[in-house]
Formats: structure tokens, C-alpha cells, sequence
């Protein structure tokens, strides 16, 4: 696939995934340098890591990425929905029950999700570009997901091709659609990804339109040319052109998606509770609640906050997950209690990633299920399928 000027047009305003995908435009590191680009200035670390919390791993994965490739990970516009997906747990305070007899054998984390058992409510969120962060890529964090035991969501903004990072995890997958205007490049994608083993199509709804971290701009977008979009790299038996993106996504999507892979379709990035309804009625599997971790759209609420009502529109007929700001395992809590049936994470993935390779993603996991598990015990609840409102002070 040719970038052309044309392209980088439009990737710019493609938002987050353009502002990934964008060659170079100022030269900010790599040209001619003994190093592949892809690797240099992203990491390649693998090793065992020992996580406090995920605020220092943040800072430490700063610390061994250079600038453009951490601000890759930063937030849109003012970054107001991206601190604000944090702060909004706040108004959610866990109210605890003592004196109920259950010690650390009873606690049990496991889940299902589409009839995938979980050892944790916990998956791996769709995120492109992994060469940015690790000379490994996509295939070092399909293999630190899969070794944690949970599902991988494989991004179709992956600089791997999907099948690669089938063969690395040993666990469930997904796959992420960004559809094309190409009717039959989606129809392509999804049954390549059934062949490749992916058990159910994700449909991200909220990547549209503009919106970049601000620094990622000022560094000059310092994306390596050779970080391409790896699904759709003919020299790797890809074709169609990844940035001609559709914009008109609708909620008819669903249904040709559906019936192109034969797989269900989760739909991520929906909020409001009448889009919701839409999707169930449209032939959703599952509803994705997210604001893509404040890396779209800036100005929309904080995440956990569109929450309960978008639990109240499923009324139970579908699983939902939940993403954006998820860092601690009183977040995983809330969410569960607010009605999510899973949460994913994304950047503390990339950061495990960046620090640690395959192991620093599969400590990321070990981490916050042991914060998990240590609020289910201070709180009285034996299992995660449990959580109910009722665990929250104020809802
Ligand atoms: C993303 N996200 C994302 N989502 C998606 O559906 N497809 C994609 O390709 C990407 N790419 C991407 C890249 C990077 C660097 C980030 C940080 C995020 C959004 C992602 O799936 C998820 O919604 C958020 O990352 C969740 O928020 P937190 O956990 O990062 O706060």
C-alpha cells in the first residue's frame, strides 16, 4: 500500500489511528542510522517486572521510549476527557461489607465473555502501531496477553498482519475493524480473521474524525515511514488501501459484518444509550463502552460515567465491556458493579510492553487482578460475577 501525499491528507485527519499511521514528517530520528527504524527509540526489553503501580510504570516506560514515540500514547486536544475518564471513578465510591465470613480461597476473578471462559474480567484493548513502542510489536503483546490467559483484541491498525499475531497467543482473540470504504476489503479483513482464529469482529465507532496528541504534533509526527499498517502490506499478501477509511460507518455495518465473517460483532466505542439500543436491535453480540481512553474525541464524559446508562439500554441481553481509564483494581470493581461484564486495558499494556516485553504485559495483568482480588476481599464480595450496584456507595 502506497502512502501517497493524498493519504497523509486525509490520514491527518484520521485522528488517532492517522495521527499513528502518518510517515514521517519531521525528521526526528532513524534516517540512515544503523539502527531499523522500527526499533529505534522503541523498546526492546524483555523481562520480568515488579509493578507498585501503573502512574510509575507509565513513567518509567517515559523513560525508555524517546518523546515522539511516548506522546504516540497521548490524549487528544486539551486532555480533558482523558483526565476526566480517571477523576470520574471518583464519584463512584466502593461501599464495602463487613463481617461476611469469606477469606482469599473464596475469591474467585473468573468470567465469561461470548462463551470465552476468562481467568480475570480483564482483555487486552485494540491498539495500533505496537512497533512504535516495542522493536517486537503486536506479536510480543499478543504473546504477554496470551501468557496471562486472557483475550487479545488485535487492532486493524496493527503493524503485524493478523495471522502473525494469531500464531503468538495462546489465548482467545478478537479482531478490530477499522472499516474501509472498500465494502470488499471489510468483507476480505473479516474472513481472513475467521480463518486466522479470531472468534468475534470488533467494530470501533468512535474513530472518525480528528483529534491527535497535541506533543505528537509538535515532535512532527514522527511516525517511522516503515511502520506500516501490516494487514494491508502487499509484500506480506495484504492489499486495499488501510487510510481510506469509512466515515460513514452506520448501523448497517453491523449486520454486513456479521454476515461477511459469520462471527459476532461487538460494536466499541457506542455511549449513548439510544446508539445502543440501535446496535442490540442491528445484531450486536456485545456493547464496547469506551471514549477510546480521551484519544478522540476531547469534551465527551469521562467514560465511567456513561457507564450505568449504557448498562440500563443493554438491559442484559448482551455482555458489556468497558475501557478508558481503567488503572487500578478498585476501577475493574466499579465498572464490574456499574454492570460491565469485562474491562480492557490499553496503555498500561503498552507501558508493561515498552518496560517489559511479553513479561512486563503479563505482570500488567498479575498486578491488577491481585488489586482485584485484594478489593473483593476488603469488600465483602467473593466473586467477580457477583458485583452488583449495591457495592457502590452512590451510583
Ligand atoms: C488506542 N485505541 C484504539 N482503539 C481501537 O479500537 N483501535 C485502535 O487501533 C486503537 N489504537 C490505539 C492506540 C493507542 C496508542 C491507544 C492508547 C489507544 C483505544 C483503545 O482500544 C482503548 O479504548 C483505550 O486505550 C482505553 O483507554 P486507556 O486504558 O488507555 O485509558
Amino acid at each position: 500500500m502506497n502512502a501517497t501525499r493524498r493519504d497523509v491528507m486525509k490520514l491527518i485527519g484520521a485522528g488517532a489511528l492517522g495521527s499513528a499511521m502518518l510517515p514521517r514528517v519531521a525528521a526526528a530520528q532513524g534516517a540512515g542510522a544503523a539502527v531499523p527504524a522500527a526499533a529505534a527509540g522503541a523498546s526492546n526489553a524483555e523481562r520480568d517486572l515488579t509493578i507498585v503501580n501503573f502512574d510509575m510504570l507509565e513513567e518509567e516506560a517515559r523513560g525508555l521510549l524517546t518523546p515522539g514515540r511516548f506522546a504516540f500514547m497521548g490524549p487528544a486536544g486539551d486532555g480533558w476527557t482523558y483526565r476526566e475518564n480517571r477523576r470520574a471513578f471518583g464519584d463512584y465510591p466502593i461501599m464495602p461489607r463487613r463481617l461476611q465470613g469469606i477469606s482469599d480461597a473464596a475469591i474467585d476473578v473468573r468470567t465469561q465473555l461470548l462463551g470465552q471462559g476468562l481467568p480475570f474480567p480483564m482483555i487486552t484493548a485494540p491498539m495500533g502501531a505496537h512497533g512504535m513502542i516495542h522493536a517486537g510489536g503486536e506479536v510480543v503483546t499478543s504473546r504477554g496477553t496470551g501468557a496471562a490467559g486472557t483475550l487479545y483484541v488485535s487492532s486493524g491498525a496493527s503493524n503485524a498482519t493478523m495471522e502473525d499475531i494469531a500464531k503468538a497467543t495462546s489465548g482467545p482473540k478478537w479482531f478490530q475493524i477499522y472499516m474501509n470504504r472498500d465494502m470488499e476489503i471489510n468483507r476480505w479483513l473479516v474472513q481472513r480473521a475467521r480463518a486466522a482464529g479470531y472468534t468475534a469482529i470488533v467494530l470501533t465507532a468512535d474513530a472518525l474524525g480528528p483529534g491527535q496528541s497535541d506533543e505528537f504534533i509538535r515532535l512532527g509526527r514522527p511516525f517511522p515511514p516503515n511502520l506500516r499498517p501490516g494487514n494491508h502490506d502487499p509484500a506480506r499478501g495484504g492489499r486495499g488501501n488501510f487510510f481510506e477509511l469509512k466515515r460513514d460507518l452506520s448501523f448497517g455495518d453491523i449486520g454486513f459484518l456479521r454476515e461477511a465473517s459469520g462471527l459476532p460483532v461487538v460494536v466499541k466505542g457506542v455511549v449513548h444509550p439510544q446508539d445502543i439500543r440501535q446496535c442490540h436491535a442491528a445484531g450486536a453480540s456485545a456493547i464496547w463502552v469506551s471514549n477510546h481512553g480521551g484519544r478522540q474525541m476531547d469534551g465527551v464524559p469521562g467514560a465511567i460515567s456513561t457507564l450505568r446508562d449504557a448498562v440500563d439500554a443493554v438491559a442484559g441481553r448482551v455482555p458489556v465491556v468497558f475501557d478508558s481509564g481503567i488503572r487500578r483494581g478498585i476501577d475493574v470493581f466499579k465498572a464490574l458493579a456499574l454492570g460491565a461484564n469485562a474491562v480492557a486495558l490499553g496503555r498500561p499494556v503498552l507501558w508493561g510492553l515498552a518496560a517489559g516485553g511479553a513479561g512486563g504485559v503479563k505482570n500488567v495483568y498479575a498486578h491488577l487482578t491481585g488489586e482485584l482480588r485484594t478489593a473483593l476481599l476488603l469488600s465483602g464480595v467473593a466473586k467477580v460475577t457477583d458485583l452488583r450496584r449495591e457495592h457502590l456507595a452512590r451510583i
